[in-house]
């Protein structure tokens, strides 16, 4: 049995990662992604009710995504549970409609969730929070907009941080739409306000997880 986060924290004074590492304990059979969003965005907040329901859409909709490529073998588990806390940021930026009354600039949420999952422990569902933003962002968006963030890429690199960043544009963040899933072409013109490059890095991922699986290639 693996001792709580909050437990090695309150032994160590918030030196959780160290303890992890010396123990040598497999955080990863403890992740429990309501766990880990309810200790930021408390249960029954607004804050939480959004992340959850929001993420749960992503979910399902990248657990889909996830099928039409099994033959690549994504990792289930994993989407499972990074798809849930891909968001997790959200709880550190300023966006009011959303509950949320950080001091971040929304658009930061990505690289905040990374820092907050890898003090977690959790440093590959970190790469899914920073890697999701768009169609993932290259240092030269962030230089060239310029945007507040650090100066370097942010683009989905794993089948599986592909999924999710692919899975999370047919979901918006607001109250009373977070369970309409958005058409294809609702999303290309998303994409589109943004530029041409964007467009195609959204239909190259479109491409990708919109062929049929051959029959009986699967596991
Ligand atoms: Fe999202």
């Amino acid at each position: 049995m693996i001792p709580h986060i909050k437990s090695l924290n309150f032994i160590r004074g918030g030196r959780p990662i160290f303890l992890i590492k010396y123990f040598n304990f497999d955080v990863r059979e403890s992740m429990d992604p309501l766990t880990i969003i309810n200790k930021y965005a408390p249960r029954g907040s607004l804050t939480c009710e959004m992340l959850v329901e929001h993420s749960s859409m992503v979910r399902d909709k990248a657990l889909a995504t996830a099928e039409s490529v099994r033959q690549l073998q994504p990792d289930l588990a994993f989407i499972k549970e990074a798809s849930m806390l891909h968001d997790i940021g959200i709880v550190l930026v300023n966006e009011p409609r959303l509950g949320c009354a950080g001091t971040y600039p929304y658009i930061c949420h990505g690289y905040l969730g990374r820092s907050l999952l890898e003090q977690e422990g959790y440093p590959r569902h970190a790469l899914v929070c920073e890697r999701h933003i768009g169609t993932g962002l290259t240092i030269l968006d962030i230089v060239n907009q310029p945007l507040p963030l650090p100066k370097r890429d942010m683009l989905p690199r794993s089948l599986e941080e592909k999924i999710i960043c692919y899975a999370d544009k047919f979901f918006s963040k607001k109250v009373g739409n977070l369970s309409m899933e958005k058409s294809l072409a609702e999303v290309r013109a998303e994409m589109e306000k943004f530029g041409q490059e964007r467009l195609k890095a959204f239909d190259e991922l479109h491409a990708l997880f919109s062929k049929k699986p051959s029959p009986g290639k699967g596991p």
